[in-house]
C-alpha cells in the first residue's frame, strides 16, 4: 500500500488518513490525495524497467492509493490511443501546431470516467468497504457498473430519469443495481449524500467528495506524458461539468513534477457549454479580483462558486453547482490556462467535424473540449504556433446518438 495524506484544496490543511471520511475535516471542501514522491519515483521506475503491467492502467499503481493484489488483477483497462489529427491539422492553417487527440471513448465502458472507477473499486474492496454508490450524470454509472462486473460486486447507481437511454442500458445490463431519479443530476447528488449518512456502510464514489476520483482520471496524463515520449504538451483541452477530470489532468502533471520527472507544466484550457458555465463565471470573477491584488487562496476560500439552472445537450457536463470546482479552477490558474465556452450548436459541428475527418466519435461533452479548441484556435492562432496541443475526448458517440440524428 503506498501511503499517502490528504491536503484540502482550499483551505490547504493537512490530514492524516485516519482523520477523514471523504471531505476537509476543517472547511467541507474536497480533499487532494498526496504521496511519499521519493518512494513513488522508485516503484515507478522498477515498474517501467522491469515492464509490469506494462499497457495497463496498473502500470501507475506507484502512483495510486491502492496495494497490489488480486483485484488489481481483475480490472483489465488498457491505455487509450493518442492519435495524431491528420486531416484536421494541416487545414487549420498553424504554423508547427501539433494536434493529437487522446482518445478515451476506447476505454470498456466508454468513457474517460472508468479510470476513476477502477481506482475508487480497488479501493473499497481493498479496504472491506460493503457497498459503493454513485450519483451520475450517466457515464461515472457505467463505469462503475461495468468495473463492478469485473471484480464482482453490484454497485448501486443514481442516476437522472432523463439520462440518455443507452447510458441507462448500459449501467443495468453491466448488472448493477440503478435508481433512474426524477431530477436533474445535482439533486441525485443531495440523494445519494442522503443515503450514505444513513448507510454507514455504503462507499459514496460521487464526483468531487471522493477524493480518489481525482487519482484514477489523472491516469490519463500519465499516458500522455509516455506517449509522447516522455515530454509535456504544451495545451491541453477538456470538457468540464464537476470539474474532476480537469483537476485530474493538473493533478497528473503535478505528480510527475514532483516525482522530478518533468520540469513544465502544460496549459489547461477548460471547456464549458455555454447552457451550463458555473465554473467559467466563477473563473472569470475571480480573475477580475485576482488584477486587484487578491491572493487566489484567500479568494478561493471567500468566493462562492455560482449556481446556474444549466441547459445543454451535452448532458454528461449539464451541472447547475459543479461538484469538483474549486479544484478545477484552481487548475485553470496555476497552469497559467483559460476557460472557453461552447455553444450546443458548435458542439453538434464539432462531433461531425471530429468523426468524418478523423475518425473518432465522440458524444457531445467529449467533443465540447474540440469545439473549444476550434474556437480558441481562431482568436489565438500565433499561441498555438509551434505548440504540441492535446484534445481530450472523454465519452463515446455510441451513447448518445439522439443529440446527433436530431441536429
Ligand atoms: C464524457 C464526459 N466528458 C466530460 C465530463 C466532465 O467531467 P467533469 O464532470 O469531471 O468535469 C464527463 C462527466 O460526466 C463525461 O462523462
Ligand atoms: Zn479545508
Amino acid at each position: 500500500m503506498n501511503n499517502f495524506f490528504f491536503k484540502c484544496i482550499v483551505c490547504e490543511k493537512e490530514f492524516d488518513r485516519s482523520e477523514v471520511s471523504y471531505t476537509c475535516p476543517a472547511c467541507g471542501n474536497n480533499l487532494e490525495v498526496l504521496y511519499d514522491y521519493i518512494k513513488v519515483l522508485k516503484q515507478f521506475l522498477f515498474f517501467s524497467t522491469t515492464g509490469k503491467y506494462a499497457g495497463l492502467i496498473w502500470k501507475y499503481l506507484p502512483f495510486l492509493p491502492l496495494k497490489e493484489d488480486e483485484v488489481i488483477n481483475k480490472i483489465c483497462i488498457y491505455h487509450t490511443p493518442l492519435v495524431k489529427s491528420i486531416n484536421i491539422q494541416p487545414n487549420l492553417g498553424i504554423k508547427g501546431l501539433k494536434l493529437f487527440f487522446k482518445d478515451d471513448t476506447k476505454l470498456p465502458s466508454g468513457s474517460l470516467k472508468d479510470r476513476a472507477s477502477a481506482v475508487v473499486a480497488a479501493y473499497a474492496l481493498q479496504n472491506k468497504k460493503e457497498k459503493i454508490i454513485t450519483a451520475s450524470t450517466g457515464n461515472a454509472g457505467c463505469a462503475l457498473a461495468c468495473i463492478s462486473a469485473m471484480v464482482g460486486v453490484k454497485p448501486l447507481i443514481v442516476v437522472p430519469r432523463s439520462a440518455p437511454e443507452a447510458k441507462l442500458v448500459q449501467i443495468t445490463v453491466y448488472g448493477a443495481e440503478i435508481i433512474k431519479y426524477n431530477g436533474s443530476y445535482d439533486e441525485c447528488f443531495e440523494y445519494v449524500l442522503k443515503l450514505c449518512e444513513k448507510h454507514k456502510s455504503y462507499f459514496n464514489r460521487s464526483t468531487g467528495v471522493n477524493p480518489f476520483t481525482r487519482e484514477g482520471k489523472k491516469t490519463v496524463s500519465l499516458e500522455i506524458w509516455e506517449q509522447l515520449g516522455n515530454k509535456v504538451p504544451d495545451f491541453i483541452f477538456v470538457p468540464v461539468g464537476d470539474g474532476n477530470i480537469i483537476s485530474g489532468v493538473w493533478k497528473g502533471f503535478k505528480d510527475l513534477y514532483f516525482c522530478g520527472l518533468i520540469k513544465v507544466m502544460p496549459r489547461l484550457i477548460a471547456v464549458q457549454s455555454t447552457g451550463s458555465n458555473s465554473i467559467s463565471l466563477t473563473f472569470s470573477e475571480i480573475k477580475q479580483k485576482l488584477k486587484g491584488g487578491h491572493k487566489l487562496s484567500e479568494l478561493l476560500s471567500v468566493i462562492k462558486l455560482k449556481k446556474v439552472k444549466s441547459k445543454t445537450l451535452a448532458d454528461s457536463i449539464s451541472v447547475d453547482l459543479p461538484r469538483d470546482g474549486y479544484a478545477a479552477i484552481k487548475a485553470v490558474f496555476e497552469s497559467c490556462g483559460d476557460v472557453v465556452e461552447v455553444t450546443d450548436k458548435e458542439i453538434v459541428s464539432a462531433i461531425k467535424l471530429l468523426a468524418s475527418k478523423e475518425g473518432i466519435f465522440a458524444e457531445p461533452a467529449a467533443a465540447a473540449s474540440f469545439a473549444g479548441f476550434l474556437k480558441y484556435s481562431i482568436t489565438h492562432r500565433r499561441v498555438l504556433e509551434n505548440k504540441k496541443v492535446v484534445v481530450l475526448i472523454t465519452g463515446h458517440g455510441l451513447k448518445d446518438i439522439s443529440a446527433i440524428s436530431k441536429n
